[in-house]
């Protein structure tokens, strides 16, 4: 049975925190907004309660979770060694979409770091996340809460969809505001590695962490073979069904404006892109507000899937700021590339 209990992410009432708490308390599992995306939380101390989240959501035990903290303080629980220095510029990017590896204490068990000796952790920039941490009394590991490879859920009606009967608790509070995971950054290697493109672009964390190496693994890139944590290897964000990423604006727009494939495929564009579309589109936003493309893309992925038609293409964006993280999202999303009617009409036949 899960209970789901409906309340404001920036004004939770003390009753549903204190039901969900318990709930963690007691070794179970509760969904919860974030700034970024729904987490699927449990204990971060308790191998048992974290192990039920890899099956709710059938998740490879060797993919790690993230730790999740309500202030600087309970740190030194869950990762040892933290210089001043690294604490002073933690402080800055906390609480906030950032997640970092650091070295693991021992009360962290085996089966949150998949084995590692280094641990995920972020402080969320969300009320509702921290009060829970905060009543629960210890730290939260807790995954994206979607059902491996399928897109991050960004929407309280989409965990409802998707993991009621698989979980004790869900807090029903709309849409996330970020609408994409933490940036994650790998620190322990003497410099600065990106490991996922995240809701804080890396040009701000560059200003607090100095050069930060990007690989083509933080792009996303199709073709890229060598995983650096060990989530990358694995599919991810997909709609079930098959979605193209256009090589240029202009070829979707092509697309877009062709009759002979209405109610056949999909865009998934800017407004810009849609107001000229004579075919079926979910739009993303405006093109030169990357913050609300990205909050909306995870949500239209899902939302694409209900649709009649049989394929999606969808447009590229800039990869500065928050495009980073946007493209990267898309190209894992994506089944491969499109750039010509001939080739469109391969993936139709
Ligand atoms: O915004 C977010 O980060 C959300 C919210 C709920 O906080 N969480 C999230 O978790 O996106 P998840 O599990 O979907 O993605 C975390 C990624 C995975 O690819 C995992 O492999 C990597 O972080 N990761 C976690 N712990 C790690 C570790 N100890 N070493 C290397 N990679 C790790
Ligand atoms: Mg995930």
């Amino acid at each position: 049975m899960t209970t789901v209990v409906k309340t404001d992410p920036a004004k939770p009432s003390d009753a549903s925190i204190e039901a969900a708490a318990e709930v963690i308390r007691n070794g179970g599992l509760v969904v919860f907004p974030t700034e970024t995306v729904y987490g699927l939380g449990a204990n971060a101390y308790s191998s048992e309660a974290c192990l039920k989240i890899f099956s709710a959501k059938e998740r490879p035990p060797d993919n790690p979770l993230i730790v999740h903290i309500s202030d600087i303080g309970m740190l030194k629980e869950v990762a040892g060694n933290v210089s001043r220095e690294m604490l002073c510029k933690l402080e800055e990017v906390w609480p906030g979409p950032v997640t970092i590896l650091l070295p693991k204490s021992k009360e962290i068990p085996d089966t949150v770091t998949g084995g590692s000796t280094l641990v995920a952790v972020r402080m969320p920039d969300n009320i509702l996340s921290l009060e829970l941490i905060r009543k629960a009394g210890v730290p939260i590991a807790a995954p994206s809460a979607n059902i491996s490879t399928r897109p991050s859920i960004t929407d309280s009606k989409h965990a409802i969809e998707e993991l009621d009967g698989r979980v004790d608790f869900i807090f029903d509070c709309g849409p996330t505001v970020q609408g994409i995971e933490s940036t994650i950054i790998d620190v322990s290697g003497g410099e600065c590695t990106l490991l996922r493109a995240g809701a804080k672009p890396v040009e701000e964390l560059e200003n607090i962490f100095g050069p930060i190496r990007l690989t083509d693994f933080s792009r996303g890139l199709l073709e890229s073979t060598v995983p650096l944590a060990p989530g990358m290897k694995y599919r991810h964000y997909s709609p079930r069904k098959k979605l193209y990423l256009a090589s240029s604006e202009p070829f979707i727009r092509e697309v877009s404006g062709r009759n002979e494939f209405l109610g056949k495929i999909l865009i998934i564009g800017s407004e810009e892109t849609c107001s000229k579309s004579r075919l079926q589109c979910i739009s993303l936003g405006n093109e030169n507000n990357l913050d609300e493309v990205a909050r909306n893309l995870f949500s239209a992925l899902r939302e694409f899937d209900k649709t009649q038609c049989d394929i999606g293409i969808i447009q590229p964006f800039g990869e500065k700021g928050k495009g980073l993280a946007v493209m990267n999202r898309i190209r894992k999303a994506s089944s491969g590339y499109v750039g010509s009617l001939d080739s469109l009409l391969t993936f139709l036949a």
